[in-house]
């Protein structure tokens, strides 16, 4: 079959697409998406805007089933973007274990239990590359490895809860031919995400910590190394390889969202181009006294591929990262 007649003919005719999440950094970009194809009506995938429906937690809180239902009974979705997660960097793993793990498994629980309930025609979960073993046998990590060992220590609670979102669903999907399927993205950065220091994910931390150093006139310190090597996907990319997935025939039960594994890059070459934007990089420095975590974790972009569209592009690390600081500096209501 090829990648065309892999895709529904006017995939968002007669439904409802609720996005959990949906004003998040992947659920924002969801909504740009949707807003651009609509716009060209370039992969046909959005000629009903109105079938899509962007949720927040201030809508619904689904670490309650009661809420969860009333969401489900209020809009009748057919179709469910599920993204809504506790979500952090390193320090939140580490410091708030229990409430990653206790909203994570709640949220996914009432979720898609309810998906069920309510005979939902298609549900994609994201889980993330992030919940994958700490030590694989060879690289890249593919699809089929997500159980095979422990996953590292500093992110556990966060892991397991996500693992147990794949079982859940493999478990409709076997007993009840439910079409529940999970999504794993890659390191994800974009306009729209946490630049929180602690909170935050390493990409839009550094952007902060750039902007913070430049405007104090100090080093613009990165904490170890700058050597371990990590694949990112610019959120855009990511959205439109969700929207892909939710319209695509026969998916597999879990596919690795990601970008190529050449495209793999260094913390140390991220924090250079974050510099080259701020025009910082003189005062740019490594610290190695901290500790660099895992050096590298190359995941397999290949079943993802297979699915997207011939017209299909990556953004650039360049481009990327140049949108996100421009979108950093100019918007004032920003998660810091
Ligand atoms: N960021 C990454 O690098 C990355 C990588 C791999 C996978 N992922 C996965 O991608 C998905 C989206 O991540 P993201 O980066 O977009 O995260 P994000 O920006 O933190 O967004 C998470 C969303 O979840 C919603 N949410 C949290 N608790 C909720 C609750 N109790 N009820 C309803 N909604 C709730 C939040 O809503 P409000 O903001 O309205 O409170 C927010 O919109 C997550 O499942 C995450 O695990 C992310």
């Amino acid at each position: 079959m090829s990648n065309t007649e892999n895709h529904e003919n006017q995939p968002t005719k007669n439904k409802k697409i609720i996005v959990t999440g949906g004003y998040g950094l992947v659920g924002q970009a969801i909504q740009t998406i949707v807003q651009q194809q609509k716009q060209k009506n370039s992969l046909g995938l959005v000629e009903n805007q109105d079938a899509y429906l962007f949720l927040s937690s201030k809508d619904y809180d689904l670490t309650s089933m009661e809420q969860t239902q009333q969401l489900f009974q209020t809009h009748q979705p057919t179709h469910v973007i599920h993204l809504a997660a506790n979500v952090g960097g390193l320090f939140k793993n580490m410091n708030h274990k229990v409430d990653m793990l206790e909203k994570n498994l709640a949220i996914n629980y009432n979720v898609i239990k309810t998906a069920h309930e309510y005979k939902v025609q298609k549900l994609v979960a994201c889980l993330s590359t992030c919940i994958f073993p700490d030590a694989v046998p060879t690289y890249p990590i593919t699809e089929e490895m997500l159980h095979d060992g422990p996953p590292h220590p500093s992110n556990d609670a966060y892991a397991y809860a996500k693992r147990m979102l794949e079982i859940h669903c493999r478990a409709y999907r076997e007993n009840y031919g439910d079409n529940f399927v999970c999504v794993s993205p890659t390191n994800v950065y974009g306009p729209h995400d946490n630049f929180n220091l602690e909170d935050g994910h390493v990409l839009p931390a550094l952007i902060h910590k750039c902007f913070l150093a430049k405007e104090s006139n100090t080093d613009f310190v990165i904490r170890g190394t700058g050597k371990p090597m990590r694949q990112f996907i610019y959120s855009e990319d990511l959205a439109q390889m969700m929207l892909t997935v939710l319209f695509s025939q026969n998916t597999p039960g879990n596919l690795i969202l990601s970008s190529p594994e050449e495209s793999e890059i260094s913390i140390g070459e991220v924090a250079t181009q974050i510099a080259k934007c701020f025009d910082y990089e003189s005062r740019m420095r490594m610290d190695a006294s901290f500790s660099d975590g895992q050096f590298k974790k190359t995941v397999s972009n290949q079943k993802i591929m297979r699915i997207m569209p011939p017209t299909f592009q990556y953004t650039s690390m360049e481009d990327g990262i140049r949108k996100t600081v421009e979108w950093f500096l100019n918007t004032e209501n920003k998660r810091v």
